[in-house]
């Protein structure tokens, strides 16, 4: 007999099936639980509710396990590229070499942003920030590229044309913004190359393409591709769940990730750091994390999973190190992150509370030494993850269990009562 767990209420007893994960995690199932019990479950913040069974990303956050498809993720950061990754992430399999010149053909094929797009970039305000402008136009992209009759071509082109699209068009948001003109993209490049031309060439400074910075900026992309449920695929998932075009799903995903609390963390850490560097005050920060009256996190620490170390931290780490040293350069930052790492790690309140660098803590340095702005961190953190949010909103379509998300609450305002006219009130 399957295993189940039993519930006892009202003199009752019940009994709930478990279900195990290929990695034999275990789950209660209650889909059936207000039907048969009248209740239903709370759990603020989902920290232990499956919404879900996924075969794309395996997180162990005690052990500091992270695989995309059952790779993990350590491997693919040495030996594969981003847009590898992410036809593994979209179709299950690593691609052999027929199927992903194919792949490389349609991104070029679809990097183009409609001319017309143009004119929305040029009137948002110049103080706009990226994340939001993103947010936008990728919805907008529906009304510029409209539905196609074939579903499963739909899916094929409208997935290509995100994928290709979006680093296009966060390149030309940065170089509006700057009122440079937009650099189109390459046939003859790859896709990390294309886009740090994109972002980078000026018709006074071509830009010269460094393969340690491609490297670089692969292995950024790479670690952020996929996390299973977090805040902004969740959002993606849902969004998605009530059948909008796939362009508004991760519009929705896009604005999840400008949270500073999620993907907005990487430009959020390295505000603190350079207020560190500028003014000293490491010590005060830490206590001002500490102290349980002040809202202050330190940003960069802690994990809603990781309760040991992300291992995305560890490699973004020796990065940033191999980084600096290839290009020559030295950023103070490094150091102040280094001793702030250090003091924390043997702090008992972080100790305690299980708070580690999370792969934020480090990327920020990356991304500065690759030259990419401050307020465009958050952006690249977007264009890595959206592979991730597309392989989980095709899994969720293409699941037979998968419907509207729709949670349920345990109301607390007042009972009924009488509408009172205002000049009674
Ligand atoms: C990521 C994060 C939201 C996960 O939080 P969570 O799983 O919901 O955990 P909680 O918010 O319940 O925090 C648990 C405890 O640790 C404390 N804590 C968590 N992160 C902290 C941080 N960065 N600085 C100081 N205290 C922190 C909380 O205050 C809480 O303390 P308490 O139990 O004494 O009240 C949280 O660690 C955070 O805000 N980190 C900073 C932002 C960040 O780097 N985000 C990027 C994530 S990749």
């Amino acid at each position: 007999m399957a295993e189940h767990i039993t519930l006892i209420y009202a003199g009752k007893e019940f009994r709930l099936p478990l279900v195990t994960g290929s990695e034999g995690e275990k789950a209660i199932d209650i889909s059936l639980l207000r039907r048969d019990t009248g209740l239903i479950t709370l759990d603020p913040g989902y920290a232990n509710t499956g919404s879900c069974k996924s075969a794309i990303t395996f997180v162990d956050g005690e052990k500091g396990i992270l695989r995309y498809r059952g790779i993990p993720v350590e491997q693919l950061a040495e030996r594969s590229t981003f847009k590898e990754t992410a036809y593994l992430l979209i179709n299950g399999e690593l691609p052999p070499q027929k199927e992903l010149t194919r792949f490389s053909v349609l991104l070029n094929d679809h990097s183009l942003v409609h001319e017309d797009m143009k004119t929305f970039y040029q009137n948002f305000p110049r103080s706009s920030h990226p994340m939001g402008i993103l947010s936008a136009m990728v919805n907008a992209l529906r009304s510029f590229y409209p539905e196609l009759q074939d579903l499963d071509e739909e899916t094929t082109i409208t997935v290509t044309r995100l994928l290709s699209k979006v680093r296009t068009m966060a390149a030309m948001s940065h170089k509006i913004s700057r009122g440079h003109t937009v650099v189109y993209p390459r046939s003859d490049l790859t896709y990390c190359a294309n886009f740090l031309n994109m972002m980078f060439d000026s018709p006074v400074k071509p830009y010269e393409i460094d393969p340690d910075v491609v490297k670089a900026l692969n292995v950024f992309l790479i670690l952020h591709a996929d996390h299973e449920q977090n805040c902004s695929t969740a959002a993606v998932r849902v969004v998605g769940s009530a059948r909008v075009n796939l362009y508004a799903a991760i519009s929705a995903g896009i604005a999840a990730l400008w949270g500073p609390l999620h993907g907005g963390a990487n430009q959020a850490v390295i505000e603190t750091l350079g207020e560190i560097a500028r003014s000293g005050n490491l010590h005060q920060m830490i206590a001002r994390a500490k102290d349980r009256r002040n809202p202050y996190r330190l940003m960069g620490f802690g994990h809603r999973v990781y309760k040991t170390f992300d291992p995305r931290a560890r490699i973004m780490k020796r990065m940033a190190h191999v980084l600096l040293d290839k290009l020559n350069l030295s950023d103070p930052l490094l150091d102040v992150a280094r001793e702030l790492e250090e003091i924390a790690l043997k702090d008992d309140f972080f100790i305690e509370h299980h708070l580690y660098p999370n792969v934020d803590f480090y990327s920020g340095i990356v991304l500065k030494a690759i030259g990419i702005p401050i307020n465009m961190f958050t952006v690249l953190f977007a264009i890595g993850r959206l592979p991730g949010w597309i392989a989980q909103w095709k899994e969720s379509m293409d699941d037979p269990e998968w419907k509207l998300c729709r949670p349920r609450q345990v109301y607390s305002g007042p009972h009924e009562r009488p509408y009172v006219p205002i000049e009674e009130r």
